[in-house]
């Protein structure tokens, strides 16, 4: 099965890579600097690129049966690249007759299903302010891919670790007995998972350790 995977360099995108290959998945990436890419595996196709470049994304889509995203942005600058790069990963979904996606994105970008506890209230009222284009750019990425009518999961995670996997991983919704934090590996293997499970479709649970 032919996955793409935009975020690859990241934090949570290096594990999720090597978790795909490991996995036996062939897994297309585009990245804006390959030499971050320290894999090798015949089973990676390495595309370099930006996400705002149309023509890119939709070279790194075709013929994948399922896209993930765990882009995030840079910088706190009101450029919003996320969601704009997400345009276009939706329109080559599209082109491409691709329907599967899970995205990621912060905890604090609110649910229908959520209760957000007076902790979680704050911690969003320091994000919006401290990280304020940040913040809106995960808003609006989310919400283009809610009204897609693409069979999208969004998974939304709190603070980000470097702690070791655990395989224990809560799932659930903001405000209902969520821990504050998970590690990027638990993050990276909850998200490959979803690949071939279809319980999170067109829904936006949150995860934590
Ligand atoms: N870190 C946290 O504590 C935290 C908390 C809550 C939610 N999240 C969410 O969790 C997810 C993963 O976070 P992370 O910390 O693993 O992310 P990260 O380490 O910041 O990585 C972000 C990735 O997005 C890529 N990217 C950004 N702009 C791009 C562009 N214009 N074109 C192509 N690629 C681009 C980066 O590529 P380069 O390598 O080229 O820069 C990198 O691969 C994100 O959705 C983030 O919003 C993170």
């Amino acid at each position: 099965m032919r996955l793409t995977i935009f975020g690859a360099t990241g934090r949570t995108g290096q594990y999720l890579l090597e978790e795909a290959l490991t996995a036996g998945y062939e897994v297309t990436i585009l990245v804006r600097d390959p030499s971050k890419v320290k894999i090798k595996n015949s089973l990676l196709k390495i595309l370099a690129g930006n996400i705002q470049n149309a023509a890119q994304v939709e070279q790194a889509v075709a013929a994948c049966e399922c896209v993930i995203s765990v882009l995030g942005p840079t910088e706190n600058k009101p450029i919003y690249e996320i969601s704009a790069g997400t345009d276009n990963i939706l329109a080559a979904m599209k082109k491409q007759s691709v329907r599967r996606l899970v995205i990621s994105a912060g905890a604090g970008v609110g649910g229908p299903n959520d209760s957000p506890a007076l902790f979680n209230l704050f911690i969003n009222f320091l994000l919006k302010i401290l990280s304020r284009h940040v913040y809106a750019d995960m808003v609006q990425t989310v919400a283009k891919v809610r009204a897609s009518d693409l069979d999208w999961t969004i998974v939304r995670v709190p603070m980000l670790t470097d702690d070791p996997r655990t395989g224990k991983i809560q799932v659930g919704y903001v405000g209902k007995g969520m821990d504050v934090r998970i590690s990027y590996a638990d993050m990276a293997d909850f998200i490959l998972k979803q690949v071939k499970d279809n319980a999170y479709l067109h829904k936006a649970p949150a995860i934590s350790n």
